[in-house]
């Protein structure tokens, strides 16, 4: 028996990779996942909901489908810095916002969210006020329309990124008033489908340095292991973190010990 035994978790992205990785761990340990992905998963969840993520509206109606109350939610599901930038923006933060909003209410105490984001979103620091001006955005659509106007510096993979680890930051202690909790991992480089499109984004040489340092990459059970600990009662006085899950990558390069690379 485990204590994920009979809970109900919402995963995104279930049908692959670190989602995929994430819904075949609770499975086993007896939970009921409800995946929501664009792809059919071909194994290990208990519904899967065919789910648009760049279209609120598809997200609504994905969210209809959802009967009852649930323990868990996990973000996952994500696409890389070769998609369009207003699809990546819309994927990776403004879904991401729109789909736990609305699933928040649907927690039963004790719950919790995981939300997938990235090192690559380490830089929200020097872009905290642009972030927070998305963040103030009330709905998918005006947070599209901002992203619209005010094209970013840099890949919007990254921004994306930034604004989904500040929308964890700035959620978790109103959370705690509902005895919830709201957490991110942020992975480095994961052997998964997309991490071709990352190569091309951020430069081949750059991830097989990092591949060098490590030895290997992340398979998507690093990933999972990191997230069964965020959603676990053992991570209960954890809020509003941003768990680094590199094998200490980031690490080096906030102490200097090797260059920030140029991605
Ligand atoms: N792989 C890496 O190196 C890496 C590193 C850091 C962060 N991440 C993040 O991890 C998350 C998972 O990525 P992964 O590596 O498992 O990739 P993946 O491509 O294996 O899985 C992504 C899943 O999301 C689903 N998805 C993508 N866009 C969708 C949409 N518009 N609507 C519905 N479903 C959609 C896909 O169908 C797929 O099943 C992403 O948020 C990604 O940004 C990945």
């Amino acid at each position: 028996m485990s204590e994920f035994t009979n809970k109900r978790c919402v995963v995104t992205g279930a049908a692959s990779g670190i989602g995929q990785a994430v819904a075949h761990r609770l499975i086993g340990e007896g939970a009921r996942v409800v995946g929501l992905d664009r792809n059919e998963p071909s194994v290990g969840v208990s519904a899967h909901i065919k789910v648009e993520l760049a279209d609120p509206e598809s997200i609504d109606a994905a969210l209809a489908e959802l009967d009852g109350e649930f323990d868990a939610l996990v973000n996952v599901a994500g696409v890389p810095g070769t998609a369009p930038a207003d699809v990546v923006f819309a994927v990776n933060a403004l879904a991401v916002r729109h789909l736990t909003e609305a699933m928040l209410p649907r927690l039963n105490p004790g719950g919790s969210v995981v939300i997938v984001s990235s090192i690559a979103g380490l830089g929200w620091p020097a872009r905290l006020d642009t972030v927070k001006e998305v963040l103030a955005t009330e709905s998918f659509a005006e947070g599209a329309a901002w992203f619209a106007a005010n094209p970013q510096e840099g890949n919007a993979y990254n921004f994306a990124k930034e604004v989904t680890t500040v929308y964890v930051l700035t959620k978790a202690l109103a959370l705690n008033e509902k005895g919830l909790r709201i957490n991110a991992v942020l992975p480095g480089p994961v052997e998964t489908p997309i991490l071709a499109d990352f190569e091309q984004t951020m430069g081949k040489d750059t991830l097989d340095g990092v591949k060098a340092l490590l030895g290997r990459h992340a398979v998507p059970d690093d990933i999972a292991g990191a997230i069964r600990f965020l959603l676990s009662d053992d991570a209960r006085w954890i809020n509003g973190l941003p768990l680094i899950a590199d094998r200490g990558i980031a690490a080096s390069i906030a102490s200097g010990l090797i260059p920030a690379p140029e991605i």
